[in-house]
């Protein structure tokens, strides 16, 4: 299949493969690697529109970009058509390249404030709020959604359309619904029935692990283009056409290595180790010696050590005999299309999803990299802009 480049408004996105805006994850350091490694446009962590008409230092901070990185988009979220009218008008003078508005998060402390997938209950409200952002910025303005509230409320084609009505420049599906949280099978053909119903560009999203299950959804579907989430957490290079499918230890180190450098030149040194905790460990996932590399790297105290230990297993794995990285390669293999298999069926292997308190959790085979993915997940869900609500 030829890829063909997404045009959102007056932006021309040359590779369609696009990183998911993730709370906790999509900071600059981590947007500027998947650009590095190919994404063809990246998104920002979800801002509170309540936190930038605040000034609210911490919320200002997540709005940080540098020119390397564009085409970027920056999420809000909120309910309120006003503030998030001053919100997109704030962001409006910042050097980026797009707004998008947050239609989609499951998140509790976000749907209780009428905001995120919410929105979808509220359709007349929710086109209030995509006009007054219209209005505020005369750069293209983006909504991210998921297929409905419920199975017995599957709105998003007309959620769809409505968006375009009402002056969005593209959208995106997460194909599964509020009460699905991340558990069942994304909907391809719900993505299909979006596709009839609008003309602006469609961004297809949910379980797309890499590259071949992105390529099959936008040929089975339509759509226009594909946004991975955590398919890309611990594997940046997911975007590029070329990128293996069962990565050995010397590209894992040098994408962890080049991370690493970017949080260096972007974080606050006193803020570098904690930065990097969610991430770290997730480049060893399916690995041979995965999760002894990952106890060393739990260990370490600082963030100069982090660098000097990536560093040395760099350096010990391009030194080792050809025999032994052909012996690691055929168990990587092994473990990757183990990892690869769960990821694809995350339903079969017990995906959770919601919490009773609206959290996201995961279960899978993976126990310990799993119970890793929930304490991260309620971290981050704990610290999305909590001085907004
Ligand atoms: C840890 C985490 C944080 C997320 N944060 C956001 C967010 O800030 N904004 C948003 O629109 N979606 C957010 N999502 C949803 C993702 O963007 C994406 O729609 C979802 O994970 C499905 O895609 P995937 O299967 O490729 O991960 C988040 C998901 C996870 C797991």
């Amino acid at each position: 299949m030829k890829i063909k480049p997404l045009h959102i408004g007056p932006l021309t996105i040359a590779n369609p493969f696009i990183l998911a805006p993730l709370a906790g994850y999509t900071d600059l350091p981590f947007r500027l690697l998947c650009r590095e490694y190919g994404a063809g446009l990246v998104f920002s962590e979800m801002i509170s529109c309540h936190g930038l008409t605040y000034a609210q230092q911490k919320t200002w901070h997540m709005t940080r970009s540098a020119a390397a990185e564009r085409p970027i988009a920056m999420q809000l979220f909120g309910s309120e058509p006003d503030v998030m009218a001053r919100a997109a008008a704030m962001l409006n003078r910042e050097p980026i390249d797009c707004i998008d508005i947050n239609m989609g998060c499951p998140v509790k402390k976000v749907t209780k404030k009428g905001a995120g997938a919410a929105l979808m209950k509220t359709p007349d409200l929710a086109a209030r709020i995509i006009r007054a952002v219209c209005a505020a910025t005369d750069k293209p303005v983006t909504v991210k959604f998921r297929s409905g509230w419920d199975h017995q409320h599957i709105t998003a084609p007309d959620f769809a359309q409505m968006a375009e009505e009402t002056g969005a420049s593209a959208v995106t599906i997460h194909a599964r619904t509020w009460s699905d949280g991340f558990a069942g099978t994304v909907a391809w053909d719900v993505i299909a029935a979006i596709k009839e119903k609008i003309t602006i560009p469609l961004i297809g999203n949910g379980d797309v692990m890499n590259h071949a299950q992105g390529l099959d959804m936008m040929r089975q579907t339509g759509c226009d283009g594909v946004m991975i989430g955590r398919g890309c957490l611990g594997r940046p290079w997911v975007f590029g056409q070329d990128a293996p499918q069962q990565p050995g230890p010397q590209l894992r180190l040098q994408a962890l290595q080049r991370h690493l450098e970017l949080i260096e030149q972007f974080v606050h040194p006193l803020q570098a180790l904690g930065n990097i905790r969610n991430h770290a460990g997730k480049y060893f996932k399916g690995m041979h010696n995965g999760a002894e590399i990952r106890n060393r790297i739990y260990q370490v105290k600082t963030f100069a050590a982090l660098r000097e230990l990536v560093d040395t297993l760099l350096h010990e794995s391009f030194a080792q005999e050809p025999e032994e990285q052909g012996k690691q390669q055929a168990d990587n293999d092994r473990g990757g299309q183990r990892e690869i298999e769960a990821e694809i069926s995350p339903a079969d292997n017990n995906i959770s999803g919601q919490t009773a308190d609206g959290q996201f959790t995961e279960q899978g085979p993976h126990q310990a990299d799993d119970n890793e993915q929930q304490a991260d997940n309620n971290k981050i869900f704990r610290h999305i802009n909590a001085e907004a609500f």
